[in-house]
């Protein structure tokens, strides 16, 4: 990846700032229906691997779960006035799969797809446009009983489940994502088991991701074929920027493959219909069994990609352990989180990396327009004396991630970027890390759920009125 982009962001005033985003550019915020939702066995909910996996001992920080989270289930309307007074033109948000299907085919229950109705009508009526998430990581535990995204049927479960909430809300909804961050499902989930469902091994995390991409695959034109012809389809995919440090033999090398491991094993399949040569025999597994026609339907024409940034990985010499109690020094990903620019999630704060993602799949795939999906920091945040949260470092971090976008959309040859959505609306459960890491741009007291915006989402709501503003 080129280095000329090492150079120093220039930060403009918040005018000139706005002044380079399109009429139409969609301004969001994010969340998922297991970080926020709770009330996870109200109104015939199923159980999902989630609530398995954080009921687990020893599985989440201080074995946190997403029972109660942040209670938005019960708040929806108070959190859409709230998202109203942001400004936001755009709410991302993910259906919980086990509330429409709780035993994950077979019988819908109505009151599930009610609560995503009522929030859709909610969202349009304050002019904010739902952008919906298919699958972000709850699995029904139904489905997980009979081998979840390692059998191959679950890939069918998820083409039903997806046109029954499109036959429910396609009317009302133009903005889908399939689904959210399949690296992690299928890698943390299957192969190194710090997510539901804990398995831990490479083969079946290859199984996995060819189901998931699969599942993408069949919903597709099921979905195309109940929607209006305008609406638009993609899949989120959490990108990396891969940089080598220095000029050692074999570092380019380790480079591709990290960039095989992070993005192009998804990539490849949606935009190119094939895997990565080289990815299994890095995985030391097989390559998943691919059945005629998977490919063809992975690869089909979708709208847009969506691109969760978070930080970029750079690849420098390390000392590892050889197994036999001794050491060797070998190419591999370098750990930045003592480093001063890191998030307190021990993740790089590098706004260049999004420009330079961006120029990188350009270079590699024909991307027909991007939304960025998710992009955000946690900060150790605390309430002041006045009840505010002095967040100038996620302040920052949304400034100039916002401006890296900018000067990309500015150059000629740039994929179109529709859309940015900051993570997340409000801090919630994250994941493995239960409530300790907030990524909010409105903070939550966890104790009474009272909502409070944060420097940032205050920063972020006048950055909004400019733009809106201007047009
Ligand atoms: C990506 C995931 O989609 C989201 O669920 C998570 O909270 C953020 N990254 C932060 O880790």
């Amino acid at each position: 990846m080129s280095t000329k982009s090492e150079q120093q962001l220039h930060v403009r005033n918040d005018v000139e700032l706005a002044a380079q985003f399109p009429r139409d550019f969609l301004w969001g915020a994010a969340t998922s229906a297991y970080q926020i939702e709770g009330a996870t066995e109200e109104d015939g909910r199923g159980l999902s691997i989630w609530d398995r996996f954080a009921a687990t001992p020893g599985k989440t920080f201080r074995g946190e779960t997403g029972q109660v989270a942040v209670d938005h289930y019960h708040r929806m309307e108070k959190d859409v006035e709230l998202m109203a007074e942001l400004g936001l033109g755009a709410y991302r948000f993910s259906i919980s799969w086990p509330r429409i299907f709780p035993d994950g085919t077979g019988r819908v229950n109505q009151g599930g797809l009610d609560f995503y109705s009522r929030l859709v009508d909610a969202l349009l009526a304050k002019n904010i446009q739902p952008v919906v998430t298919l699958f972000h990581w709850d699995l029904p535990a139904a489905l997980q009983d009979q081998g979840g995204w390692t059998n191959r049927a679950t890939a069918d479960a998820f083409a039903d489940y997806a046109a029954c909430v499109v036959e429910h809300l396609g009317d009302r909804v133009s903005w889908w994502i399939t689904h959210n961050e399949p690296w992690c499902s299928a890698y943390l989930g299957h192969g190194v088991g710090i997510h539901a469902p804990g398995i831990q091994d490479a083969q079946s995390a290859a199984t996995a991701a060819h189901n998931i991409l699969l599942s993408h695959g069949l919903a597709v034109p099921r979905m195309r074929a109940l929607l209006p012809p305008d609406a638009r389809i993609g899949i989120s995919l959490n990108l990396f920027p891969v940089y080598k440090v220095d000029e050692v033999p074999g570092i380019s090398e380790r480079v591709e493959r990290e960039l095989d491991f992070r993005n192009r094993w998804f990539l490849d399949p949606v935009f190119k219909g094939h895997y990565p040569s080289a990815l299994f025999s890095f995985l030391h597994c097989q390559p998943p069994e691919v059945q005629a026609g998977d490919m063809e339907l992975i690869s089909a024409p979708l709208d847009f990609l969506g691109i969760n940034y978070y930080n970029p990985l750079r690849i420098g010499m390390v000392r590892l352990q050889n197994g036999h109690g001794g050491v060797k020094h070998a190419c591999d990903v370098l750990d930045m989180s003592a480093s001063a620019a890191c998030t307190a999630m021990g993740w790089e704060v590098y706004p260049q990396g999004l420009t330079d993602i961006m120029s990188w799949l350009r270079q590699e795939y024909v991307v027909p327009a991007i939304l960025i999906t998710e992009n955000g920091s946690a900060f150790e945040d605390s309430l002041d004396a006045k009840e505010q949260v002095a967040d100038s470092r996620r302040l920052h971090y949304l400034r100039e991630h916002i401006n890296a976008i900018g000067r990309t959309i500015q150059q000629p040859d740039s994929i179109p970027v529709q859309g940015y959505f900051a993570w997340s609306l409000m801090d919630n459960y994250e994941w493995a890390e239960g409530y300790s890491k907030r990524f909010g741009l409105v903070y939550v007291d966890y104790d009474t759920q009272k909502r409070i915006i944060k420097d940032s989402g205050r920063w972020y709501a006048s950055f909004l009125t400019l733009q809106n503003s201007q047009q």
